[in-house]
Formats: C-alpha cells, structure tokens, sequence
C-alpha cells in the first residue's frame, strides 16, 4: 500500500480531529524515516521532541525487549525495580532529594495531576500564560491559553486568569495568597518557541514563596535534555514546586511523570490519584536506559552545540527574522506567514519539520542527530528559502 491508500483509509476509520496526513511513515532508523512509497526523511521533528534517541536505538530497543519477555505489566498494587529506578533517577536530576515522582502517560495527564495536588493546599485558584499550551483534557485545557483550543469546549475549570507569557509586571499582580499554583513552560513550544525574558523565571518564583502559591514547570515539552538542560528551567537557578515532564521521558514510549520537589511532595495522600499503566515496567526501562545514555554520551553539551550551529548557520538567511530556542527546541522565525508552505517544500526535499504558528518553523529532532545531518537540513532550508526569496 502506497501513502495515497494510507490517506485515504486514514480518512474512512479514523476522527476528523487531526487533518489525514500526506503520508504514511513505516519505519526509522535514528533521525532518518522512510514512507510507504519508499521516500527517505530527515526526520527534524522527533515525533514533536519525543524519539529523545531517534528511532529504534540499541538501547532503547534492548531495554524494551529485555523487559517485555521477563515481565510487562504491574498494577499499582504491587512495586516494580524500573519504576523505582526510574523515580530515583528523575529526583536525583532535580537536585532535590525530598522530591517525589507520580507516573502516568501523557502531558495533559500529569499537568491533571498537577492541578488536582495544587488543590491540596487548599486553595483553588490557578495562574497560566497566555498562548500556552498545557494538553487538550478539560482541566489541562483549562490551563492552555490558546482560546482557538478552548472556546468550542467552555466551560472548562473556573478560577483559571491567564497572563501574557514573559509579563513579569503581570505576574506580580495576578499570583496572591488565593493562587494555588502558577503553572508555565520555561519556553513556549507549541506556540512557536518563544523565551521568556532571561529573569522571568526567577520572578515569578518569587511572587509563588512570598504568597505560598505552588510553581509549576510544564518541562513536556523541553524537558528530559531537550534544551541541554534536563528540564529547561535549570539556567533561571529557580527551585520549582513541581515539574511535569512527558514526551521525550519515554524515549519514543507513551510515559509521563509529575515530580513534586520539597515540600509539595507530600500533599498527595493515598487514594488522591492513579493511573493503570502509570510506571509501567516496559516504558519505564525504556527510559532508564535513555538516560542513562544521554549522561553517558554527554548528549546535553551536545544539544547546546548544536544549537549554536543552527542559529549560526540560518540567523542570516534571507527571510529568517530569528532563530531562537534552546538545545534541540529551535523555532525558525520567517519574515513572511509562510511557514506552511516551507514545511510542504522541504517535505517534498526530504527534510521533516512543523510550521508551529504561520511564521515560525519548529524543529525538534532526536537528540541524536549527527552534524552531516544537521547540515543536510541547513543546506535544503536555504536552498528552500532561496526559491521562495
Ligand atoms: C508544554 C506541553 N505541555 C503539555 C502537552 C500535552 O502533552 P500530551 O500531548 O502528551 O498530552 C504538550 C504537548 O505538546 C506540551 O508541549
């Protein structure tokens, strides 16, 4: 079957809520994918800075299929070695021994998480930013401040007051002792890479500890290195009270985890919260063994490399009016709203991105990704550019 069958079954079995994709991908190795029609990609997405370590890693792979013959699903009723390793591992890299970690599979599921242990201070009201994205569930929802997502599902939560992103002055004036949490990301992903001002983090925490409110870093989308940082927010200095992460935690495997830091650890009681395949044995060893790989490879000065080689190359590019970002989360500003139209054309030369908003190309690749890769993208994106030009 070719990508036009794929499409057209695509339509006929599965919900119109995303668009039918124009084609088909079967398989992958590292950053490169190929379709159903044999066509070969760069892949510069990662799944939406997910595949941490491309596709089908040796590592990943063995971990995965060590664990599933031996053992491949646990309830919450008993323990299971990977989940506790995991839990370990992700509150040594907070740096705070006190925290505690809630697994589960998705982003909106542990942001859910999030708002359900703010409400254990006792208070109800939550701060969140302007054009952020938090997850599509009705209480993560509630938090995205993206009113095309939100206006056809309202009402959502109540006592939600959305800022504008960055807006310290704001912030100083919306959280108080009523605000039971403030939840941002340390760099807007889905709204098109943008960064907050570089003392923002660090003000806003302020405003939490002086009123008592919980501080929450949604790190889905840039956590687990994706930055060179392994959550993101590590360059502010700042503590938070929570930090959800999600995407790349599963190295390509649906997992997602909550870390409550300190103090906030403790609000959760038994039978507050849960979820069935949440620290499932096989996901779990999935990401041990990426992180493991990650600290080993030093994959994080990598990312910051990287980077540096991105915005060099392409912030002189005619068309491009910034690159901005960090690590492997990199938003490719266009002078022109046409970044749909740049991501057909360098699908079409075999280069796979996103066009996050109408001016900003999103790019997101596994960790992984070597230079000659790095620079077949930079060569196709200017050659594009120079066409459109
Ligand atoms: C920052 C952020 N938070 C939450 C989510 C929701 O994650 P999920 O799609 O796994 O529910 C996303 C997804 O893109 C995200 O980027």
């Amino acid at each position: 079957m070719r990508n036009k069958d794929f499409a057209d079954l695509w339509t006929k079995n599965l919900m119109a809520n995303y668009a039918t994709p124009s084609i088909t991908l079967v398989k992958g190795k590292g950053s490169v994918v190929f379709d159903a029609d044999g066509n070969r990609y760069i892949d510069m997405l990662g799944g939406i800075a997910t595949n941490i370590l491309g596709h089908s890693h040796p590592v990943v792979v063995s971990a995965v299929s060590r664990q599933i013959k031996i053992l491949s699903h646990v309830s919450n009723f008993y323990a299971h070695p990977n989940v506790i390793e995991l839990a370990q591992t992700l509150i040594r890299l907070t740096g705070n021994k006190d925290s505690r970690v809630f697994f589960a599979q998705s982003g909106a599921e542990v942001n859910e998480a999030a708002i359900k242990l703010s409400r254990k201070t006792g208070r109800t009201r939550i701060v969140a930013t302007t054009s952020s994205f938090h997850g599509r569930t009705t209480g993560s929802l509630s938090l995205t401040g993206q009113s095309s997502k939100r206006t056809p599902f309202l009402p959502l939560l109540k006592n939600v007051k959305h800022i504008p992103f960055g807006d310290i002055k704001k912030a100083k004036k919306a959280i108080n002792s009523k605000t039971a949490m403030f939840i941002v990301e340390p760099i807007m992903g889905e709204a098109g890479v943008i960064v907050p001002p570089a003392d923002y983090l660090k003000e806003v925490r302020k405003y939490c500890t002086a009123h008592g409110a919980l501080l929450v870093i949604d790190a889905v989308q840039t956590g687990i290195g994706r930055t060179g940082q392994w959550f993101g927010y590590e360059y502010s200095g700042i503590q938070p009270d929570v930090i959800t992460v999600a995407k790349g935690l599963g190295a390509g495997l649906p997992l997602a985890a909550m870390i409550a830091v300190g103090k906030s650890s403790q609000l959760f009681a038994p039978g507050d919260h849960g979820s069935t395949f949440g620290g499932n044995p096989v996901t779990t060893a999935a990401s041990v063994a990426a992180i493991k790989w990650i600290e080993k490879n030093k994959i994080l000065a990598k990312c910051k490399a990287d980077f540096r080689y991105i915005h060099s190359s392409l912030k002189t590019v005619q068309g491009v009016r910034e690159v901005r970002g960090a690590g492997l989360l990199i938003g490719i500003a266009l002078e022109k709203d046409i970044s749909s139209s740049i991501a057909i054309q360098l699908q079409e030369r075999g280069i796979l991105v996103n066009a996050a908003n109408p001016n900003t190309i999103r790019i997101a690749p596994a960790l992984t990704i070597s230079k000659k890769e790095l620079a077949k993208f930079v060569e196709v994106f200017k050659e594009v550019m120079r066409d459109v030009n």
